[in-house]
């Protein structure tokens, strides 16, 4: 264990928060995973996972969550602790990156004293299938925030004037409950001003949004996502406090996908995941998971004890190549 855990550890204890203390086990797991100490950091999650079980969220039923004002259609999804995925691969240095975040997220009382903000307000973006939607899972689990995703289905309403409305209602929301509120494909809304034959509706969101975005002074996190970049209003970037491209993965992070995809099953010895991986150099994480998902089923189909190479060949002729 790295020392700055070990004094974030004992720090958490001097200061009696159960939170924070909580947040550092996390961190302590990410990290022996990191280290490739799969058993321990797996056995480490379980005894947190049952601490979470046993204290499950009293606090955080209190506030209640935003609905539209017409009928009452929520506004938000809410995913718990336990529902949250959080097995994630990253390059190294984007890895660091999410761990800053975190890091800053579980010190920032400590931050604060010396009038430092936390990064609180996180755009992801790239191409698709590499773990935008994934990564505010992520984050939210290693935080300990439940992940509020935004539902454009109920937030955008053809009444003039209701989306921007909604909108304000859901960063009321979560300034008064701590959470990781999510706006996933973002562009959605986000969208450069004038781009449209709209009649001012465009604008009026997007206005409020850079508005609710740079007002934000609620505990917990802002997530965006969105796979086309350039498509957003530039004064959108500025309300970030950090901008995370998550790129296609390179060669390391296929071949260590396929080993985390394909732990459950035996691998035969013949097969080297890494000569393989470089013959998917192209493809998105999604789709190096579907060829292991879908490899692993075809042995288990055949009732073979081992997955071979040619389970995962023939599964990757299945999937589209992606350019
Ligand atoms: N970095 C990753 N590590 C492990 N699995 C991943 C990763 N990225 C994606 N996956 C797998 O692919 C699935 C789809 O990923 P995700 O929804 O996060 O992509 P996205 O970047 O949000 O794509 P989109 O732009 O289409 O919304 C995930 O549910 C997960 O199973
Ligand atoms: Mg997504």
């Amino acid at each position: 264990m790295k020392a700055t855990l070990l004094k974030r550890l004992f720090a958490s204890v001097q200061a009696g928060s159960d939170l924070d203390l909580k947040a550092v086990c996390r961190a302590i797991v990410a990290d022996e995973k990191r280290l490739g100490h799969t058993k321990l950091a797996e056995d480490l999650e379980r005894k947190l996972a049952k601490a979470d079980a046993k204290q499950s969220a009293p606090i955080r039923k209190l506030a209640p969550l935003p609905s539209t004002r017409r009928d009452s259609a929520p506004l938000v999804q809410v995913l718990e602790h336990d529902q949250l995925r959080h097995h994630m691969v990253l390059p190294d240095t984007i890895e660091q990156r999410f761990f800053r975040i975190e890091k800053e997220y579980a010190a920032r009382t400590r931050l604060s004293k010396f009038g430092l903000r936390a990064r609180q307000r996180i755009l992801f973006y790239g191409p698709p299938g590499c773990g935008k939607s994934l990564g505010a899972e992520r984050i939210a689990w290693a935080t300990g925030l439940p992940l509020h995703k935004v539902r454009f289905d109920t937030l955008i309403s053809s009444y003039f004037g209701e989306t921007a409305s909604n909108l304000g209602k859901i960063f009321e929301a979560a300034e008064a409950q701590p959470c990781a509120l999510f706006l996933d494909e973002c562009d959605t809304i986000a969208r450069a001003r004038g781009a449209h034959n709209d009649v001012g509706e465009v604008s009026r969101v997007v206005n409020m949004l850079l508005q609710l975005l740079e007002d934000y002074r609620g505990d917990g996190l802002v997530i965006a996502a969105t796979n086309h970049y350039e498509a957003l209003d530039q004064a959108i970037y500025r309300r970030f406090d950090e901008a995370v491209e998550i790129p296609m993965p390179g060669i390391i992070e296929i071949a260590r996908l396929l080993e985390q995809s394909l732990s459950a099953l035996k691998v035969s010895k013949k097969l080297h995941l890494e000569h393989f991986a470089a013959s998917l150099d192209g493809f998105s994480f999604s789709e190096v998971e579907r060829i292991a998902q879908n490899a692993a089923k075809r042995s288990v189909m055949a009732n073979r004890k081992e997955v071979a190479l040619e389970d995962l060949e023939s599964a990757a002729q299945d999937v589209k190549r992606h350019f």
